[in-house]
């Protein structure tokens, strides 16, 4: 796996880093405690981050998860959302929502979580990526907590994947293009 990774982007400290800035960032803006904070994992990318940022936020919350999909030719969007997993709860107005993603690229994912979950009554919902690529923005969207901003390459690594491998790496890595253009 490691050969073919052709740069590590974020280190294991640096992600380390990121993730305690982020949760003291959370702690610091969900101040309320009355209030429910859901930490939304978007399957599958998200779960190593999520995992470690949880584990910093000192604030009680609750997590929960929904499974999307718009990936289907490897490393292009189709631009496409389906539902795959859906959030099983009856009331969402009393919950604050903050979706958790590993990364942003055209944006058609997360602009189109946000409406939905709106749509079905949250209180509030807000976002927060590890990873953003604002270069590939086809939508106008920004998330309110971000880890990186990082240039337009296909990475892989902690929950990271190119076609279900490599989410196992402690890392951020870029992936050699031979890999996936083979
Ligand atoms: P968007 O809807 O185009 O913003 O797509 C975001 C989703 O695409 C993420 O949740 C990832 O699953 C996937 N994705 C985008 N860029 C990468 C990448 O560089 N590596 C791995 N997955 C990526
Ligand atoms: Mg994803």
């Amino acid at each position: 796996m490691l050969n073919d990774i052709r740069e590590i982007l974020l280190s294991e400290e640096e992600i380390d880093r990121l993730t305690t800035d982020l949760a003291e960032r959370i702690d610091r803006d969900y101040a309320d405690r009355n209030k429910r904070l859901l930490l939304l994992g978007i399957l599958k990318g998200s779960v190593v981050f999520l995992a470690d940022l949880m584990k910093k936020i000192k604030r009680p919350v609750e997590i929960d998860f929904m499974k999307v999909s718009s990936y289907q030719n490897g490393t292009t969007t189709t631009g496409k959302i389906n539902i795959i997993l859906d959030l099983h709860r009856s009331d969402l107005s009393q919950l604050d929502i903050l979706v958790v993603e590993d990364i942003i690229d055209s944006g058609k994912t997360l602009s189109y979580l946000i409406d939905y979950l709106k749509l079905n009554g949250a209180r509030s919902v807000k976002t927060c990526t590890l990873l953003d690529k604002p270069s590939r923005r086809q939508v106008d969207f920004s998330p309110d907590y971000c880890g990186a901003e990082i240039p337009d390459h296909f990475v892989v690594g902690y929950g990271l994947d190119f076609a279900e491998l490599y989410r196992t790496l402690p890392f951020v890595g870029i992936l050699k293009p031979e890999v996936y253009e083979k």
